[in-house]
């Protein structure tokens, strides 16, 4: 009688620690890994490349990211701007000829986004181009990457510490409106 006691003790014991245990790793992947564990680099649709483009070639950032500077969003360029140069350029290599497609089809090439705040918060480029803060600040030299990578954080200290530093605003509603 006294063993079988014991036994259920022991289980019950042993249950407890398990659930413990098993909630605690849930709370810890929950809270200690940020969204920055996702892909950093996520692989395209084309392999655009922007060492070839604005390092070995030159062409300049807001060439192809035509927003950047008037709005918030900084703007993917459509498949017609590629197709301006690309009617000619490479024309017959494979790569090229899967570009075309999507313009002969009337599709949208569906890129992959690499940085994406929630929904809360507020970003706008144009305010940071027009006070002197460019694309390598915060995007780091996209010029020397085949595939782009996300090298900030894009978390809130990460804003607040740029903010603080240029003395811009910190207030709450200056990005949660
Ligand atoms: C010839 C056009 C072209 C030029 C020039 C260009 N880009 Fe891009 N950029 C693209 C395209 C297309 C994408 C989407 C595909 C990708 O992510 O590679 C992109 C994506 C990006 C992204 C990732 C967007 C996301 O999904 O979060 C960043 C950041 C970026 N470009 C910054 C730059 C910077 C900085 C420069 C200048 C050094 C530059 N780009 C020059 C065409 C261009
Ligand atoms: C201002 C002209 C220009 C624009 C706009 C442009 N490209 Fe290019 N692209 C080039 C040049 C130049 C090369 C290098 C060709 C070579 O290797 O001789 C190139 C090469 C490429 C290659 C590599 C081809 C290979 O040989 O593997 C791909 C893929 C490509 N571009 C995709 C794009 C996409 C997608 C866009 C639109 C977002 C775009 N390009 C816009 C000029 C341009
Ligand atoms: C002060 C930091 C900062 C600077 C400077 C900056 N970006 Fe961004 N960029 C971001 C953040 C943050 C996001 C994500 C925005 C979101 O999801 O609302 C982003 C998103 C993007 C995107 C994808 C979404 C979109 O807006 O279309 C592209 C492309 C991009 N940036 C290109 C550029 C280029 C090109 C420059 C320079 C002309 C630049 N950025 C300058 C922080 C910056
Ligand atoms: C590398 C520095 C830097 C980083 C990183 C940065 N900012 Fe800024 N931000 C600035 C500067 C400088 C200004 C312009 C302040 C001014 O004109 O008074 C600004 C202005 C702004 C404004 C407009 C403020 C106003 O007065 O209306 C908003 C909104 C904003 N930033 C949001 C963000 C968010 C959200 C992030 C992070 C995702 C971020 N910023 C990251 C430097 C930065
Ligand atoms: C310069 C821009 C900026 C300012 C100022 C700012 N925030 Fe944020 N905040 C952000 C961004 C960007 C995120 C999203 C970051 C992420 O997903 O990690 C965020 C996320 C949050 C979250 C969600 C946190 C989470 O872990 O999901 C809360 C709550 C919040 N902010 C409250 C505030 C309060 C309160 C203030 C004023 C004291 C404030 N923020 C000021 C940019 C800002």
């Amino acid at each position: 009688m006294k063993n079988t006691r014991v036994v259920i003790f022991l289980a019950f014991v042993l249950l407890a620690t398990a659930v413990t245990l098993l909630v605690f790793y849930n709370l810890g992947y929950i809270f200690y890994f940020p969204a920055s564990s996702d892909d950093r680099s996520p692989a395209q649709p084309i392999a655009f490349s922007h060492r070839l483009h604005a390092g070995e070639r030159g062409i300049h950032c807001e060439y192809c990211h035509r927003s950047a500077r008037i709005s918030s969003t900084a703007g993917v360029p459509d498949v017609a701007l590629c197709r301006s140069c690309h009617m000619y350029i490479a024309a017959d290599r494979p790569v090229i000829k899967d570009l075309s497609r999507y313009w002969i089809e009337g599709r949208p090439i569906p890129w992959v986004r690499v940085h994406r705040l929630p929904d809360f918060a507020f970003f706008p480029h144009r305010m940071h181009l027009n006070a002197g803060v460019y694309c390598d600040q915060c995007h780091g030299n996209v010029a020397a990457m085949d595939r782009v990578e996300r090298v900030s954080g894009l978390n809130m200290g990460w804003c607040l510490d740029c903010h603080r530093r240029k003395s811009a605003s910190i207030d709450c509603w200056t990005c949660h409106r």
